[in-house]
């Protein structure tokens, strides 16, 4: 796992490189799209190199992470509504080329099941932007999740709901109740995670997925049995980390060409 401590705005600058990186290599990579205010400054930058220097999603494929059950489908909130107005329609990206699981289908199972095969079919995911609730989940991944678990239902907590109450105008009670979600096991087959955290709320989570020890109470810990997880982090998020002198002098040290 490599830590990256640095300010916010670089750090949107390394993800956006990493994606752009890839894309440049591969027009037709897959994306895995988070969604929460973490991957915002990554997406504005993307957007940003998209206008100023043609870089182009015509070929990508993306799989967003999560949903939530029983948005209305013209909802603002609703991830796919999020995903399109933040990401995809400010770049050159096909609707049909970015999915995510379904939380208005008929049945639910099905629809976690047939994601699940579309992400197969798509070759698996190549790049995975991530964030992290302040409880550790990952995804909507919240704490008990199996390390090996799959896209399914599940119940969000009531901290979670608390967390992005902000989004639907700070009613805890416009917060849906269930979700969909990649599972664990779903997000440890993307080849490579890329995780932002920033703030100071979220240093305790942040401690727990770099130094603690694997437990489905913090469900991020897993990305620690992952081959390429890389941890972007600003010094507020990174306040709680005991090795961070460590993580500031490996990547100071790190020749140019070694990319994320
Ligand atoms: C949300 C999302 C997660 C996100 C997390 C943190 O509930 N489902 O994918 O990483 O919570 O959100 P934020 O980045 O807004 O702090």
């Amino acid at each position: 796992m490599e830590v990256v401590i640095a300010p916010a705005e670089e750090l949107a600058v390394l993800a956006a490189d990493a994606v752009e990186a890839l894309l440049r290599r591969r027009a037709d990579a897959v994306l895995g799209l988070a969604t929460g205010s973490s991957p915002l400054a990554v997406y504005d930058e993307l957007a940003r190199r998209h206008a100023a220097d043609a870089l182009s999603f015509d070929q990508a494929r993306g799989f967003m992470l999560d949903e939530y059950v029983g948005l209305p489908a013209d909802h603002p909130e609703r991830y796919r509504n999020v995903i399109a107005t933040e990401i995809a329609e400010r770049v050159d990206w096909p609707a049909d080329q970015v999915r995510g699981p379904d939380g208005l289908a008929e049945d639910l199972a099905a629809a976690c099941a047939d994601y699940e095969r579309a992400i197969a079919a798509a070759g698996g995911i190549d790049l995975q932007i991530l964030g992290i609730g302040t409880d550790g989940h990952i995804a909507f991944n919240e704490p008990g999740s199996s390390l090996a678990s799959r896209t399914r239902i599940k119940t969000l907590t009531r901290q979670t709901r608390i967390d992005n109450a902000r989004f639907f105008g700070d009613d805890v009670d416009l917060v849906p109740t269930h979700c969909l979600t990649q599972g664990l096991g779903t997000i440890m087959d993307a080849r490579h995670l890329v995780l932002l955290a920033t703030g100071r709320h979220k240093a305790e989570a942040v401690h727990q997925l770099v130094e603690g020890p694997v437990s489905a109470m913090w469900p991020a810990t897993v990305m620690q049995l992952h081959p390429h997880a890389t941890v972007l982090v600003d010094e507020a998020a990174a306040s709680r980390l005991q090795l961070a002198a460590y993580y500031r002098q490996t990547y100071d040290a790190k020749p140019d060409w070694q990319g994320l």
